[in-house]
């Protein structure tokens, strides 16, 4: 079906007292239509940071330094404001972790689906309600008047998937939407997302601390560590057998794929700081397969098939 969303050499700076440190660092990877990617990393690796790249709704203080964001073909990197706003609301749909956050206190949901919807006000009810009513909601009529406060979590994050798939979006961004949630409703959520994102052919990229929700909603997995993505191929593969140490430690320490979700469990070692970057492999003070050249070279990125890793090791099963 072709690609919506590539990513080329995605780099971004956050302006620090101490200059410029690099976040998201050489990032790439793609998304075809129709499918999910998941972006999966520790906490402070730079999976929002992406996302609000390719968004292009970073914080003042940073910048893209480097790279490509082709949305079907079309380059957002060099977009202005304007444009991108346009771009924003028309292809592609954002789910945060808090709908409370997304969706504004002082309207009705009726209102907030409406600016979404265009027509006249009977047209735009009757959207609503079928849109409310594609994203599970109960009684959508009952609700229309209603304010966010006087929705239970699951219940906002529904009507904040309903605002966002509204002008069925090319692709849909997904950071942690289910977090805030407890474990029955993350699983409906998911669910739905799935089910939209399979209906409307959306591309989606999903950030997601569980590997277990990789396993049963993402077709393929990108594994990120200190601003990197050190992993990415077919989740199936990935599962089986993974060719970077960081995520065999990851994989080995979810005790059971098809459990209910976990958090990522912690590996042994420190999560590495942005400041004091180490000249080779970010992984390597952690990694139980270290060798020497990994603390003085980057690993380079090896492909093997629909793989590829950044990791010396990996150069040796694939040379
Ligand atoms: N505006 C900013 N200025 C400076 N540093 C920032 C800024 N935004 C994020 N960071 C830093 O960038 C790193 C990556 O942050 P990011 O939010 O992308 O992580 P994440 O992978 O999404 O983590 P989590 O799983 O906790 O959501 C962190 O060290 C964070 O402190
Ligand atoms: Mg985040």
């Amino acid at each position: 079906m072709g690609t919506t969303l590539q990513v080329e050499h995605l780099t971004v700076q956050v302006a620090t007292s101490g200059g410029a440190q690099t976040i998201v660092d050489d990032v790439s990877f793609r998304i075809e239509a129709g499918k999910v990617l998941a972006l999966v990393g520790e906490s402070g690796s730079g999976k929002s940071m992406t996302c609000t790249a390719i968004m292009r709704m970073l914080a003042d203080n940073a910048r893209i330094s480097k790279g490509r964001v082709l949305l079907e073909g079309d380059d957002l990197v060099g977009k202005m404001p304007r444009e991108m706003q346009h771009i924003r609301s028309r292809k592609v749909g954002m789910v945060l972790q808090d709908a409370m956050g997304s969706l504004n206190p002082l309207f009705t949901i009726g209102s907030q689906l409406g600016e979404v919807i265009d027509g006249n006000r009977a047209a735009v009810r009757e959207r609503a309600v079928q849109l409310m009513k594609r994203v599970g909601i109960s009684a959508p009529e009952d609700r229309l008047d209603a304010y966010p406060h006087q929705l239970s979590g699951g219940m906002r994050q529904r009507i904040s998937i309903a605002i966002n798939i509204a002008r069925n979006p090319a692709l849909l961004i997904a950071d942690e939407p289910t977090t805030a949630l407890d474990a029955t409703v993350q699983l409906q959520i998911l669910s739905l997302l799935r089910r939209l994102q399979r209906e409307n052919a959306m591309a989606m990229l999903l950030v997601t601390h569980d590997l277990g929700v990789v396993a049963r909603f993402c077709d393929r997995v990108a594994i990120m560590y200190a601003g990197r993505i050190v992993e990415e191929g077919p989740v199936d593969g990935i599962f089986a057998s993974p060719m970077h140490p960081y995520t065999r430690a990851l994989i080995d320490a979810v005790p059971r794929l098809d459990a209910l979700p976990e958090r990522l469990a912690v590996i042994a070692g420190q999560a590495p700081s942005f400041k004091d970057k180490l000249p080779g492999c970010s992984f390597a003070p952690r990694c139980p397969m270290v060798q020497d050249r990994c603390r003085q070279l980057a690993p380079p990125w090896t492909a093997a098939g629909e793989r590829a890793a950044a990791c010396w090791l990996a150069t040796q099963v694939v040379p």
